[in-house]
């Protein structure tokens, strides 16, 4: 069995990969505050562990709150990715660095293949795009996973802030302009669970298959928890003002992957999957 140790084990995705290599891996999670990334010391845990696989799927991910603090979230989303890499080149383990689709402008109509340059907008998309640079000037045993608009069971996410949005309100306003691909944590895990038996290292999208808005993702959301009669107005995201401008259509293709067979199933099924789990107080009320 493959040691595989997974740092941020308690966030969407780190949960998400817990549970996946549960039974196909010796597994190791490690978790704040013990195990901070930003700390250099963390390379001397992770030789000491001595994993196969150590799979980084700890982030600062609050993408307004990092326009006030650069400096934490580079030392998290940067440097932290460094000081892993540096260690998994020391122990021969490989590394999966988990990363976003917000590296990419967001060209209104572009679709985002893994071979497209970056032009990261954000303190976090930057962040996050030093972070894969870092990790890969050290490290050749390196897989760079892409994910976007994630969600996963518990998770302070779109779906569970949208569904307490239409109870509290019982009406609602959702940005119609933004388009990317709604992606479950744990079809993220799968895929990367089949990814780390290959050896091809690279980049890699890991996204749910087809693309939405986040109003058509809403309105699927209230479709499929049974709340359509709820009105859902398409609204214009410069009526939803926030500290940062998200890229308007950071929408990923997963090429390299499907190239090796490793595919994810389409977003609307995903949901679906996920409202039975998570939303089963709204199905047949
Ligand atoms: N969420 C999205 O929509 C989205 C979209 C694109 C890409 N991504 C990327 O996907 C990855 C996983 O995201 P997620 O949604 O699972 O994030 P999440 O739920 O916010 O979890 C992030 C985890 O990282 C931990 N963490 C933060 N700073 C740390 C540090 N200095 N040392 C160690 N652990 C630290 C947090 O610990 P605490 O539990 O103590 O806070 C948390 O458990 C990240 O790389 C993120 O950038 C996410």
């Amino acid at each position: 069995m493959p040691h595989i140790l997974i740092v941020g084990a308690n966030g969407q995705l780190g949960q998400a990969l817990a549970a996946r290599f549960a039974s196909s891996a010796k597994l190791t999670c490690w978790t704040r505050p013990r195990y901070d990334i930003a700390d250099p010391s963390i390379a001397t845990a992770v030789a000491a562990a001595r994993p196969d696989v150590l799979i980084n799927a700890a982030a600062w991910t609050d993408v307004d709150g990092a326009e006030d603090a650069p400096n934490f979230a580079f030392a998290v989303n940067a440097l932290g990715p460094k000081y892993l890499a540096e260690a998994c080149a020391q122990c021969g383990a490989a590394l999966v660095q988990i990363s976003t689709n917000e590296v990419f402008a967001g060209v209104e109509g572009r679709f985002y293949h893994e071979y497209e340059q970056t032009a990261p907008g954000s303190v976090y998309a930057r962040s996050k795009a030093a972070g894969e640079h870092a990790a890969a000037s050290v490290l050749d045993r390196l897989y760079i996973v892409r994910v976007a608009w994630l969600y996963g069971a518990g998770g302070s996410n779109f779906p569970a802030k949208i569904s307490a949005a239409a109870d509290r309100h019982g009406a609602l306003r959702v940005v119609s302009d933004e388009y990317g691909n709604p992606t479950c944590a744990s079809d993220v895990a799968a895929a990367i669970a089949q990814l780390v038996e290959t050896q091809r290292f690279g980049v890699y999208h890991f996204v749910n298959e087809g693309f939405a808005s986040r109003y058509d993702w809403a309105v699927e959301l209230m479709r499929l928890t049974e709340r359509e009669s709820l009105p859902v107005t398409p609204i214009c995201a410069h009526d939803w003002p926030r500290k940062t401008a998200p890229p308007p259509h950071a929408v990923l293709v997963n090429q390299a992957g499907a190239a090796l067979g490793i595919t994810l199933p389409h977003w609307r099924d995903a949901l679906r999957k996920h409202v039975r789990t998570e939303y089963k107080r709204y199905i047949g009320s």
